[in-house]
């Protein structure tokens, strides 16, 4: 019988995690480290065996968030190719971002051996390859050769193929890549917190920081410290400005990203990392099997700016339709998506955003490499430590050739999107017509509203007004969320934040109690009859 595909992730599927307790007293420690996803784990991880004393804090369970969901393709590869790099930063600048990244795929095999965990780590090859289901021109088989080329000459283990394995065609193999089971290492990377002295709270959500005393407050509690590391994927404030923080937010432009996984026959595909030229680009690995006959395979992409795809559901149709071409027999049991974070120059921000603040951010499809990097960086910071990328990677780097443009571009569609949400958002059909799983925005008494339907039957309504810079949200219907266009923050249908920059809720909008009537009805909400 054909299995039910199931929208959670395969990595939380496969491997649950250790409970870790909230925060019930006031502490102080050296570090504090707000997120418990792979950056802030590793960061966490690197301090305590330094010596130093750390907290952890999320205010969820521990890597349930991004980390969760990833492909994990471990690799210096970024999603801007390296000769892209190379014209907006130089030659040496971008040997130093893609040094970096490999210097992150050692730290992260050091971790694996040093604790022993079983991870499912291995060193395999990358490749990057024609797009899926179309044959590559000469002139795209010459450009492969030519990126190898540069590759080689700039010290990395890399060579043109003219067949790719598995998906055939010319291609770039990149040599001592790696791939990882990520909650399973970042089980063995939290017990390896625990037994060095550090602590993890979790159902801890920070809401406040303060500088004078440096401290945050949790549940009502206190924790002081001598520095804060935030590593919560999108920024949070801290204690930079509003001005310093809305600039660094403004820099930033969130990418939704689509996964569908399923089971194969033991070896039908290689044990390797392959990403395609196509734009937006898809990612494929294996994650071997536990049973002796089958693996796992993991194929992504579709990817859109949060907010702006008119139909969600179709990423997954389209990529569910290639992998079956690509795999053919596959059995797929998992689709999930997740954010990705980019920046005008596609180059993470990783430094110090207040005396004593770390933040890494705008890792694109490189987080779990360059989370891992922002872990080296934190540690050396907070232990006075030189580090070469400083500067390359500082969150007030000036703009370079070709990144003013692009932020303009990042950017311009924000007073687009107010516009046109506040002409289209309302098309005039009353509540009752909000099938089960889809959301809208309508007019309430003079106030727009997210609307929508829970499994359950009744109707939730929320503002619609993005708590972070007030553009209106968008309803995600592959997901059953609000998402934000503007720089994709993202809501519950209860109005909860899932992810920032915003940070508060959605204000939840009164209706009578609807159980066992109908659900709110347009007169109720007050909402306009065509
Ligand atoms: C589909 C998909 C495929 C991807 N593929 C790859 C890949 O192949 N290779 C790769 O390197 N990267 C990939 N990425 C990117 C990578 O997964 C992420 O960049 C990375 O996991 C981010 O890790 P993180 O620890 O910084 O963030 P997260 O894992 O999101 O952790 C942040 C944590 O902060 C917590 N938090 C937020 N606010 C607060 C608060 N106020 N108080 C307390 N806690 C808070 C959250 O609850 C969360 O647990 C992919 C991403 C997606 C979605
Ligand atoms: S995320 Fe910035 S306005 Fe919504």
């Amino acid at each position: 019988m054909k299995k039910e595909v199931t929208t959670s992730s395969f990595w939380i599927d496969s491997a649950p995690l250790p409970s870790f307790p909230r925060l019930e007293r006031d502490e102080d420690v050296d570090v504090v480290v707000v997120g418990a996803g792979n950056t802030g784990l590793t960061t966490a991880y690197l301090l305590a065996k330094a010596g130093k004393s750390v907290a952890v804090l999320d205010r969820a369970d521990i890597v349930e968030h991004d980390t969760a969901y990833t492909s994990a393709h471990l690799t210096m590869v970024t999603d801007k190719r390296l000769s892209e790099l190379i014209r907006v930063f130089g030659r040496d600048h971008a040997q130093a971002a893609w040094d970096a990244g490999l210097f992150a795929l050692e730290q992260i095999d050091t971790i694996v051996r040093d604790g022993g965990i079983a991870c499912d780590h291995a060193w395999v090859p990358g490749y990057l390859h024609r797009p899926v289901g179309r044959q590559a021109t000469s002139d795209e088989a010459e450009a492969f050769r030519e990126e190898a080329e540069l590759t080689a000459d700039l010290g990395f283990d890399a060579r043109y193929v003219d067949q790719v394995p598995f998906i055939g065609g010319p291609g770039v193999v990149f040599e001592h890549q790696a791939r990882i089971h990520p909650r399973r290492y970042l089980a063995g990377v939290a017990r390896a917190i625990h037994a060095a002295g550090g602590r993890i709270y979790t159902r801890s959500a920070v809401e406040e920081f303060s500088n004078q005393p440096l401290s945050v407050t949790a549940n009502g509690h206190t924790i002081s410290c001598r520095d804060v590391v935030l590593a919560t994927y999108t920024p949070l404030m801290g204690n930079s400005s509003m001005l310093e923080t809305t600039l660094l937010q403004t820099k930033l432009a969130l990418y939704s990203t689509y996964v569908v996984g399923g089971l194969v026959r033991r070896g039908q595909v290689p044990d390797g990392l392959f990403w395609d030229t196509d734009a937006p680009y898809h990612y494929l690995r294996v994650e071997p099997g536990k049973s002796g006959s089958h693996d796992y395979v993991i194929f992504g992409g579709s990817d859109h700016k949060t907010g702006q795809a008119a139909d969600t559901t179709d990423c997954y149709r389209q990529l569910e339709e290639l992998v079956q071409k690509l795999v053919p027999g596959i059995e797929l049991t998992h689709r999930w998506s997740g954010q990705v974070i980019e920046t005008p120059d596609g180059l993470p921000y990783i430094g110090e955003t207040a005396p004593h603040q770390f933040a890494a951010t705008g890792f694109g499809g490189n987080g779990l490499t360059f989370g891992t990097l922002a872990a080296v960086m934190a540690t050396d910071r907070i232990l006075d430590r030189d580090n070469p990328w400083r500067e390359l990677f500082a969150v007030s780097r000036k703009s370079i050739i070709g990144g003013a443009w692009k932020y303009v571009r990042e950017n311009k569609d924000y007073p687009y999107y107010l516009l046109r949400d506040r002409l289209t958002g309302w098309d005039g059909r009353p509540l009752r017509s909000i099938r089960q799983g889809e959301g809208r925005v309508v007019e309430q008494n003079g106030e727009l509203v997210a609307a929508s339907r829970d499994a359950d039957g009744s109707v939730k309504l929320v503002s619609a007004i993005c708590t972070h810079m007030g553009c209106l949200v968008d309803w995600n219907e592959a997901e059953s969320t609000w998402d934000c266009p503007c720089h994709g923050s993202r809501f519950r249908q209860d109005g909860s934040v899932i992810s920032g920059p915003a940070e508060s809720p959605l204000r939840s909008v009164a209706h009578e109690d609807n159980a066992g009537r109908p659900p709110v009805s347009e007169e109720r909400a007050g909402v306009r009859r065509d």
